[in-house]
């Protein structure tokens, strides 16, 4: 096939994607958690018919949405019934058999602003409608920051092993996790690095959280929740800092405005780290951040921007740091850089 005919066919299968991929899943997916179809299915497979009579749905119509979603692997056919894929039990099924990779919190969240808002985006675009989260954004109450910490751990597993795998924390004593969430990436860091303590930064409605779930792995003594205004107040003194998923969507003034803090926090010699899912892959967007953004676009004001994650090495030199490295993995990046002794 010559080239321009190949690049044809990659510029249809795209455009097939576009039309039909995204549609088909969100639908499907929509429809089986709508159905509970996850919950129905976590203990083993179901006949048709007491699945359909536990959906209150009409068999036939139940399996064709079953065929379909066994096309796109979230089920399959077994002699005792539809079972779930290790696809769908891994990341589906509610309560996750591990909160720090699940898609459980996400897709209710998604499917929960669907109609109301994704799908009337040109309403919005035009001034008729207004991005209104379903909790208020920042977290006030507990039960708000318990909803936005259970979205933000339901993904944690992949930065919490780039960062065990390459940062350079031997050595320091005292990390200020800065917007550190319910504390797993800290609890992770402390069993890496058995001298290292943490003043976890957070809001005042996520300290309690954070609390009892470092009590739950016996770190209490060594994982302390402050509840410091990460964009206001200084930082504690301390050997490190760091920004885990707080940065990606800031603009390079904001983040320059942080590192600068950190700075400041940081003894001669101390060590930053931040830490970010990419968003600049210009092959694969970011369909995670992009969700996100999309929210931005029914806001009147929002810090959400896309700036290339390389002026990382800019900005960090500016603020004054040296030794500035990156790594990269697990559709991660972390960048570290020393303050000047
Ligand atoms: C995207 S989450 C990142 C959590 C964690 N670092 C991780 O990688 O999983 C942002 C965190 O910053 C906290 N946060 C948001 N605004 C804050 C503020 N103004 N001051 C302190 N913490 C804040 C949130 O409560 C949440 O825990």
């Amino acid at each position: 096939m010559a080239i321009a005919e190949q690049e044809l066919l990659a510029a249809s299968r795209r455009a097939y994607d576009l039309v039909f991929k995204s549609m088909v899943e969100t639908a499907c997916l929509k429809a089986a958690r709508d159905l509970n179809l996850f919950g129905l299915l976590a203990a083993g497979p179901l006949p048709l018919d007491v699945l359909a009579t536990r959906v209150e749905g009409v068999p036939l119509r139940l399996e064709r949405l079953l065929v379909s979603l066994g096309q796109i692997g979230l089920v399959l056919r077994t002699e005792q019934g539809w079972a779930l894929t290790e696809l769908a039990r891994h990341f589906f099924v509610v309560p996750a058999n591990d909160p720090s990779l699940t898609m459980a919190p996400f897709a209710d969240y998604m499917v929960d602003q669907l109609e109301s808002y994704y799908l009337r985006l040109a309403d919005v675009v035009r001034g008729n409608l207004d991005f209104t989260g379903v909790v208020p954004y920042p977290p006030r109450s507990r039960a708000d920051s318990l909803f936005y910490e259970t979205i933000h751990r339901s993904n944690v597993y992949f930065p919490i092993k780039l960062m065990r795998k390459h940062a350079h924390l031997e050595g320091v004593k005292h990390l200020v996790d800065a917007g550190g969430g319910i504390g797993d990436v800290a609890a992770a860091l402390c069993k890496q690095f058995p001298d290292l303590h943490v003043s976890l930064i957070n809001l005042p409605s996520a300290v309690d959280l954070v609390r009892e779930n470092v009590a739950a792995q016996g770190l209490s003594e060594r994982i302390i929740p402050v509840v410091i205004d990460l964009y206001r107040d200084e930082y504690p003194a301390c050997d490190a800092v760091l920004f885990s998923r707080i940065m990606y969507p800031m603009s390079a003034q904001l983040c320059t405005m942080l590192c600068q803090r950190a700075f400041a926090a940081l003894e001669p010699g101390g060590r930053i780290l931040i830490c970010d899912m990419i968003i600049d892959d210009s092959q694969h967007p970011n369909y995670d951040y992009l969700s996100h953004y999309l929210c931005a676009v029914g806001t009147d004001f929002s810090v959400l921007d896309f700036k290339p994650q390389s002026a990382y090495s800019g900005i960090l030199q500016a603020v004054g740091f040296s030794q500035i490295s990156h790594a990269a993995g697990y559709d991660h990046v972390l960048f570290q850089a020393v303050k000047p002794a």
